[in-house]
């Protein structure tokens, strides 16, 4: 790889965004969201109301994709075939449509030379689902950031003040997607055999940076 490569895992609202963002400034690298790629294959299938779960067709569609990410004010913006969807892909629907369709092993087999393309040119801190298990097993360091279903609704419900959701449904939604998430087929959610599991419940995002810092810096010196 040649690269320093940091992975963070774990299930939606777990802080997995604030902690790799903080972790990548105090390590000097970039963060990479790859939840963002599947958000956006997702944002165009709804755009162009793809039948994705025809696999025919889902091929086709993505023949043509051409997300990408462009360095932006030091942080990654999302484009798709030269527009920046970045705004658009936040909404709790393209949360769920990327859930359902990532199942799909033709979607993350067109993401992973993307993730992989940056990994080799950059260190970098890199948050998802499958980057310990699957997209960078030899990763440096790998973290899986876990916290309780109701901290996460509740994180979750607190960023989204426009959306008029209450705070059961949000709880419902993310049960839903943990629920894809862990149980599809191609790389599923879950913890590396060597990832270190943090439970994020009753920490703030700082105690969870530094305890990482601690972690990382122990492992580079018996590297
Ligand atoms: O991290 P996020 O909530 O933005 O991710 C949206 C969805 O994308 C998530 O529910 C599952 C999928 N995803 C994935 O399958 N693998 C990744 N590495 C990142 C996200």
């Amino acid at each position: 790889m040649g690269t320093r490569i940091i992975t963070i895992d774990g299930p939606a609202g777990a802080g997995k965004t604030t902690v790799s963002h903080l972790l990548s400034q105090k390590l000097g690298c970039v963060y990479v969201d790859t939840g963002a790629l599947y958000r956006g294959v997702a944002f165009e299938i709804q755009q162009q109301k793809v039948e994705w779960e025809n696999d025919a067709v889902l091929e086709n569609f993505l023949k043509t994709l051409d997300l990408y990410f462009v360095m932006e004010n030091q942080a990654f913006v999302l484009m798709s075939s030269g527009k920046n969807i970045s705004p658009f892909i936040r909404t709790s629907d393209i949360a769920l449509l990327a859930s359902a369709c990532s199942g799909k092993p033709q979607v993350r087999a067109a993401l992973l030379d993307i993730q992989r393309h940056i990994a080799r040119t950059t260190d970098a801190v890199f948050e998802g689902r499958d980057m310990g298990t699957v997209v960078f097993p030899e990763a440096a360091c790998k973290f899986f950031l876990v916290a309780d279903l109701s901290v996460r609704a509740k994180r979750r419900y607190d960023e989204m003040p426009d959306e008029a959701k209450d705070i059961h449904q949000v709880q419902q939604e993310m049960a839903l997607r943990d629920n894809n998430d862990i149980h599809r087929e191609t790389a599923p959610l879950k913890p590396a055999a060597d990832a270190i599991e943090i439970d994020a419940s009753f920490m703030t995002a700082d105690q969870v940076v530094e305890k990482m810092l601690g972690i990382i810096e122990k492992a580079g010196k018996t590297q």
